[in-house]
Formats: structure tokens, sequence, C-alpha cells
């Protein structure tokens, strides 16, 4: 197999991938960087797709401290303090840099000042912004960027598993090139990896169809530990179109901030029903369950969702804020401006994955995940703006260690025969057989159905039953086509990885028998903090799924002290 040797590789190009090849490189301009990117660069992956903003204190009037508490409580007490502190404390420089040193431009205030807008479940307006195309504007300005520097980029590649070494340190990764069909092996002292979460194994989802849960899925296959992989979001006002491609991609928090409302099929602002005080401003996990529980007892739009009503917040406003959203809605014939807009829940955010320290570390040395392959961040549930702000603050963090630690690392060798049954076991399904893509559709409606938004002990149960089956049946697919561009082939590459992430998601989902942040049993309504102020951590060890917990260390701020500071 072709070789290629880097100090450092980079798996992901969304904001995480990016910035960690970029701060690498800062540190120490001489290092030898590879970035793999799924799709192409600056266009794929979720980071990219960011409408609403970045949360980051700017204002004298905000604190770090308040940015922190709202986090906290967002992730109902279940984060990892230390990764939220280093979230929150950092994200401003972030923006700083953003903007000046890489030239990003983001919206303001008439005296000059970086405009901030409300995004739910904040004590501050501190949402930092491009109109309602955010992503746009970092992502494409951090490629123009990286651009100017010395990174080798592998477009269209996919990293089929990492590769350690005899002493169990990173030894690099096998890849494998989407254009030919061609498998290598990058060789490096040290791996970030940046992949991106498994929303995408969900019936209706927001993220970036390349995105299959990559990073996550082959930590687990490294022997990683994974924390809160139970704590999938989902996000409130997905879009229904139809047949449309558009149906589960979102329109923005920035809405609800504005002061759009929500209404059920009977006309009914229904936010009074689960949380009177906020409201539409509530979280995410709030309003999302609200919406679901009102269509289940029947109470829905036509279209099986509710109604996000923006038009009284008046024309020419909504058409100047929220540009992008008013042409996507145009796109399926829809105005914005002047009438209510049927949205459902949609999967969005994992907010579990793998376990991490604060400077990226895993238990793998020079292994480094960052972003959303990493969990803890955000406890049981992310607020809006915090997840670009968590791929670009950890995307430079893992940079800043990676070039770090290289100067120590050597470059570990690894198993060629190893390598040669990667290899193998990819290319098994250039074969006659069935196909993925039905495969794929199941996994879609039974994580839907079973491992959704309600939960319970029976519907866990038939998921993880059926997750064996889907998996046993993986064995049976077949693609036509040769090996270049092959999409059956990436298909069912993605179907083992999503199924890998899954099989963890549903035994920590069956295991945390409380109701909190996104997980919500039926069986068990009730939040439990006598119990389960918990992580649920999950491993995978010879083929089988382990179960443990550990107490979640409050180091820095105790239950109930955010409520009883307001
Ligand atoms: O597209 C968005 O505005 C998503 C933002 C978020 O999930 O934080």
């Amino acid at each position: 197999m072709e070789e290629l040797t880097f100090d450092i590789l980079v798996i992901g190009s969304g904001g995480a991938g990016l910035m960690a090849s970029v701060h690498a490189l800062a540190a120490n301009p001489t290092l030898e960087v590879g970035l793999v990117v799924k799709g192409l660069i600056g266009k794929s992956g979720c980071t990219r797709m960011v409408q609403g903003g970045y949360n980051a204190v700017l204002s004298p009037d905000d604190s770090k401290e308040r940015h922190f508490e709202d986090t906290i409580k967002g992730g109902a007490y279940l984060n990892d303090q230390e990764l939220a502190w280093t979230l929150v404390s950092r994200a401003p420089e972030v923006v700083q840099e953003l903007e000046v040193k890489v030239g990003c431009f983001f919206d303001r205030n008439p005296d000059g000042s970086i405009h901030q807008k409300a995004f739910a479940g904040q004590s501050f307006d501190r949402t930092v912004h491009r109109a309602d195309l955010t992503g746009i504007e970092i992502v494409s300005k951090l490629r123009d960027y990286l651009f100017g520097l010395p990174v080798r980029v592998l477009e269209e590649q996919r990293v089929l598993e990492l590769l350690l070494g005899s002493s169990g340190q990173v030894a690099g990764a096998v890849l494998l090139d989407l254009r030919t069909g061609r498998i290598s092996v990058a060789r490096a002292k040290c791996v970030v990896v940046a992949t991106g979460g498994p929303a995408t194994m969900y019936k209706l989802a927001t993220p970036s169809v390349e995105k299959s849960g990559d990073g996550v899925a082959m930590a687990i296959r490294a022997g990683l530990d994974c924390v809160d992989m139970e704590m999938l979001q989902f996000h409130p006002t997905g879009i229904i179109a139809g047949g449309s491609r558009l149906t589960g991609m979102i329109l923005e928090e920035g809405l609800r901030g504005a002061g759009a409302h929500l209404r059920n099929g009977l006309g009914e602002r229904f936010m009074a029903r689960y949380d009177p005080e906020r409201m539409e401003r509530s979280t995410r996990d709030v309003v999302s369950r609200a919406s679901f529980l009102e269509i289940q007892a029947g109470r829905g739009s036509p279209g099986h969702g509710v109604w996000l009503d923006a038009s009284h917040l008046g024309a020419d406003f909504v058409a100047r804020s929220f540009p992008g959203m008013v042409e996507r809605m145009a796109l399926v014939g829809k105005d914005l401006t002047r009438e209510p807009i049927e949205v459902t829940p949609t999967a969005h955010f994992h907010m579990g994955g793998v376990r991490i320290d604060t400077h990226c570390k895993t238990d793998i040395s020079g292994l480094l995940v960052a972003g959303e392959d990493a969990g803890g961040v955000h406890g049981a549930n992310r607020l809006g703006g915090n997840g670009v702000a968590d791929s670009t603050v950890f995307g430079m963090v893992a940079g800043e260690t990676a070039a770090e630690l290289v100067a120590d690392l050597p470059l570990a060798d690894y198993d060629r025969v190893e390598a040669e049954g990667v290899a193998e076991a990819a290319t098994r399904y250039l074969r006659a057989g069935s196909s993925p893509f039905r495969l794929r559709e199941e996994l879609n409606v039974l994580m839907w159905d079973h491992v959704g938004l309600v939960r319970d002990r029976g519907g866990l149960l038939h998921a993880a039953a059926e997750l064996d089956r889907i998996e046993a049946e993986l064995e049976t697919v077949g693609v036509p086509g040769g090996r270049a561009y092959n999409p059956g082939w990436q298909e069912a590459l993605n179907l083992e990885n999503l199924i890998t992430v899954a099989k963890l998601m549903v035994a920590s989902a069956l295991h945390r028998t409380e109701s909190r942040g996104s997980h919500f049993r039926a069986d068990y309504p009730e939040r439990d903090d006598h119990h389960w102020l918990r992580r649920v951590v999950t491993r995978l060890r010879e083929g089988e799924v382990q179960v443990t917990t550990e107490a979640v260390r409050f180091t820095r701020l105790a239950p109930g002290q955010v409520e009883a500071l307001r």
C-alpha cells in the first residue's frame, strides 16, 4: 500500500479540523500537516451549514461566568465542567482571531461593535453572526486562509480505521480515496479526529449527508471510552417540505430568539404548557419534546409538525435578518416573512462522544479528538450557538496540543498485516448482494421510532435487537460498479460506523433510568439528581458493549447553584 507520512494527520475539515490545522502550523510552521476531507474542502461538514451563530462573551455587561452558568444549566449539570469552562473562556479569542487574522466579517451595531443576537436558554444576547449565514462566512474564510499554509489537503478521502503502534500509541490511519477507490496508509506522530457526529442515523436529520459518525466509530473500535452517548439533540424547527431534500433541515434559533411563535394545529402557543416562563426561548430539549408531544397528542399540523410563525415580526425585519432562511423557504414555495411554516423536531447534534481532557487528549497517546466527536462539553443538552464555538475552540486547542506533542513523539510503526486486513474488510462489499440503501432506511426509521425524542425500555431493547439484525444483514450487502465514486460502497461503510455508534447510544439510553436534557424516558419521566448526576461511560470490548457510570465532578458549580444565583 502507498504510504504518506506526516507529523500531524487531521481527519475532518469542519470548524474543528480547519482550526486544528491552522493552529498546529501557527505553533510550528515547519510541521508537516495532512488534512483528510471526506468531501470538498470548504464545502463539506456541518460548520458551513450553521445559520445562527457563535456564542462568545464580548460585552462588558456579560461575563464568562454567566456564559458558563447558562451552559451548565442548559446541559442539566451533566457537563464536564472543565471542558465547558475551556469553551466559554476561549470563545472570545477565537471570534477575535476569526475577524482579525482569518478575515471573517460579522454583523455590526451602528457604533461598529459586533452585533450579538438572542438565542434560547441564554441570559444575555451573545450570539455573534453574519445574518443567518454564519457558517459559510467562517468556513469559507478559514478555507481561504488555509490555502496560504503548507497543509497537504487530501480531498474526497475517508478514513477507514485508525492504526496503532506496538505499544498502543497512534501510528496513523488507513485512507480510502473516493475518487479512485485506492487505499493507502497515512502515518503520523499525532492524529486529530474531528469528523462530526452521527445524527444522520435518524429519519429526519440536519447534518450534511457525508457525516456518518466515522470518528467516534473508529475511536470506539480503537478501544476508547465514550461518555453521554444517549444524549442526542433534536432541533425543534426542522422544515417539513414533502419529499424535498430540505425536509429535516433547520430554520435557526434566531427566529425564536427574535420573537417567532410556535403554534400547534389548534392555533395554541403550546409552549405555555411546557415552559410558561421562557416560552419559545426555552432550550432545544424542552421545545423539541413539547412539539413532539403535541403532535403525538393529535394537536399537530396537517403535515405532522407544528407551526413556526415569524410573520408578526414584520416582513422587512425578517427579510433583512434572515435572508438565508427566506431564500430556502422560497425554494419550496413558502414565504417566511408572511406565513407560518410547518416544522418538526429533527436530529441535530450529539452531545455524547469520545472522552477527552481539556487538551483534547484521549487515553491513546498521540490521538486527539475535537468538536462533535468529543463528549462532555455540553452535558445533556447543547445551547444553540455553542456548537460552532465548540468546534473552533477545541479545534484550536487540538492544534496547539498536537504541535506540542509531536516535538517528543516518535513516528510509531504499524502492523502491515492489520492495515491490509482493514483494506480487505472494506473491499468485501464490492460483490453482488443486497442494497445498503434499504438497510440505511431501516436504521433511520428504527432510531427515529425507538431511540428518538421519547424512549422506553421496551423500545430500546427492540432497537438493540434490530441493530444486531441490521449489522448481520450488512454482511449480505453487495454493491455493483467499480471502486471509483461508488456511492453504494460508501453507504455500506457509512452504515458500519453508524451501527457501531448506535449500539453504544442504545446501551447508554437503556442504562440511564431517568429523564435528563435530551434523553427522555417515558418509563422514568423524572430527572433524578439523587441517583443520576452520573455519566454513562461505554466502550467496546471483543465486540460487546460494556457500560459503567462515574460521578460528575462539580469542579466549578454545584447542582442547583445557577438557579439559586438567579
Ligand atoms: O444552523 C444553526 O443555526 C445551528 C446552530 C446551532 O446548532 O448551534
